[in-house]
């Protein structure tokens, strides 16, 4: 008998050991709790067991782990505060032992595990404890066939409910922490990188204003949204400000350039290849679709997409979901797409150069970037800011005059912002104290001449111009002068004479 009873402690003893071990091995916690469960059938003879934790939103408590149960019975097992033994146990914090599970009425049997059980298995729940507070109850089924006392068992699911309760209030402090350390690390990753957000949008016109309310709006969301809007008006920036201001900015944004990539090399770049697809694919590739993977794929120059990868495109869009060259699996990719083009796409679409479907996938949210001429009130502050930058990159102090300012007003600014930031800097470059209206270059001053009939008379203004014309006029014919000549209207004397009189170099090819 003695001998009997030194084995059974040692049983005992050994399944709390092999608990605490299997709790303190830092795998993930599901993972833990489940590991633990499994040791009380191998050292306990526990068939059945289940964990039931207090959902504070629903009101209820709910099987969270469990061993042995079918998924339709831990679906069932959904326990109100002081609903069944469970229910009871949570409420009071009184740990429950049901013997005669069979015919106490008690024994509500919401899993409907009744009908499964061996005549002698008992039923045992405890509460688990998180300091003061009960957050769950821990509950087996056992057989007892004389040898164990029921006491005895009750006392050692008390102190495995004790280490359970210490365990999971260990890990929920663990886990609040890390929330706090990755929320820190975000706001100071912000900091750094924070190249992109709001601040880097300049502009006070009421298109501006209307325009980052509703990059902020649609940030939020993962909605697909195609840009429009002409070449450097900014469409890469409020795309790469929309990603950063979203959920997904600590996660990649990868940007491909429709037109810049060859058809052929394109599919490759975006879906990836598995190894031995084509000549040269010696191993497999992810695609760009599956390295953003969570983050932000901006399809830049959508318009140029070519027709054969449309539907491709189309099914990303739709299912989420890629295949790579030569590969037969499905490959589910989590990404946010941002389109942008100068093109009209119902045009393109009307031309059959466009898929109508594509067309509308992507035109959920159009967001229209206007002109930097449709908000000339822009280009003081614009002007100010690339003097401010271009100033601090080349170290240097370089002001405006308010008539060079004026000038710039009154351009038509074909390249928008990027014309504009180009400007600026190339004459923060060449200038070194006060940028004047007659130091912008001949073609910007032109529209002004335009404007103001008195100023063109001016022979500088004159000779600056025709000098430009005659460098523009040599560009687009490559340099042979007759063409030039015949494009200028000149004759080619006239125009040998103006070479030299401006002092133009002809390039030889
Ligand atoms: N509102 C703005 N405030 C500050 N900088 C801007 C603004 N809009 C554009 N820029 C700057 O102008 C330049 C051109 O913008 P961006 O490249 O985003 O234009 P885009 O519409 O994508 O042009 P493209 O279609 O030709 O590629 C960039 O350096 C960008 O940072
Ligand atoms: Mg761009």
């Amino acid at each position: 008998m003695l001998t009997e009873r030194k084995s059974l402690e040692s049983r005992e003893l050994t399944l709390i050991n092999e608990i605490a071990k299997v709790l303190s091995k830092g795998a993930s916690v599901d993972n833990a709790v489940d590991e633990a469960l499994k040791i009380m059938y191998s050292f306990w003879d526990v068939r059945y067991s289940f964990i039931a934790l207090y959902n504070k939103d629903l009101k209820v408590l709910n099987i969270t782990h469990a061993f042995g149960l079918s998924k339709e019975e831990i679906e069932r097992g959904i326990f109100r505060k002081g609903e069944g033994i469970t229910g009871k146990v949570f409420k009071t914090g009184i740990p429950v032992v049901i013997w005669d599970i069979e015919t106490n009425k008690a024994f509500a049997n919401k899993t409907r595990i009744k009908e499964k059980l061996k005549e002698n298995e008992s039923f045992i729940a405890v509460p688990i404890r998180v300091g003061g507070e009960i957050i769950g109850v821990l509950a087996i089924f056992k057989s007892f066939d004389g040898k164990e006392s029921v006491e005895r068992s009750l006392e050692v699911l008390i102190i495995i409910g004790t280490i359970l309760g210490m365990f999971l209030r260990l890990n929920q402090k663990m886990t609040e922490e890390r929330r706090e350390w990755e929320e820190e690390k975000r706001i100071l990753t912000r900091e750094l990188t924070g190249k992109y957000n709001i601040d880097n949008i300049v502009g006070s016109s009421p298109a501006i204003r209307n325009l980052i309310d509703i990059i902020e709006k649609v940030a939020r969301t993962d909605s697909t949204v195609l840009l429009l809007g002409e070449s450097g008006t900014g469409k890469s920036l409020f795309a790469k400000t929309i990603h950063a201001l979203s959920e997904r900015k600590d996660k990649p944004f990868i940007t491909i350039n429709c037109a810049a990539i060859p058809e052929h090399l394109l599919e490759s770049e975006l879906f990836g290849y598995e190894k031995g697809a084509f000549t040269g694919a010696y191993a497999s590739r992810k695609g760009k679709f599956e390295l953003a993977n969570g983050g932000t794929v901006f399809l830049d120059e959508i318009g140029d997409m070519p027709l054969s990868l449309q539907p491709k495109i189309l099914r990303v869009i739709q299912d989420k979901e890629i295949e790579r060259i030569g590969g037969d699996k499905t490959i589910k990719v989590d990404v946010r797409i941002i389109a942008a083009t100068n093109r009209d796409l119902k045009k393109l679409v009307e031309e059959g150069k466009f898929r109508e479907d594509l067309y509308y996938r992507l035109n959920v949210i159009p967001i229209y970037i206007p002109s930097l001429r449709e908000r000339r009130e822009d280009i003081p502050l614009l002007v100010e800011y690339f003097l401010d930058l271009y100033n601090k990159k080349h170290g240097k102090k370089v002001k405006i005059t308010p008539e060079a300012l004026k000038v710039m007003m009154d351009y038509e600014w074909s390249g928008n912002v990027r014309e504009l930031e180009n400007l600026i800097e190339r004459l923060v470059v060449m200038k070194d104290d006060v940028i004047r209206d007659i130091d912008l270059p001949p073609y910007i001053l032109t529209t002004r001449i335009n404007k103001e009939k008195a100023v063109s008379n001016m022979p500088q203004y004159i000779e600056r111009t025709e000098r430009e014309k005659i460098i523009e006029a040599l560009e687009r014919t490559g340099y042979v002068k007759s063409r030039a000549a015949k494009l200028l209207g000149y004759t080619l004397r006239q125009l040998d004479y103006r070479i030299k009189k401006y002092g133009i170099e002809i390039k030889k090819f």
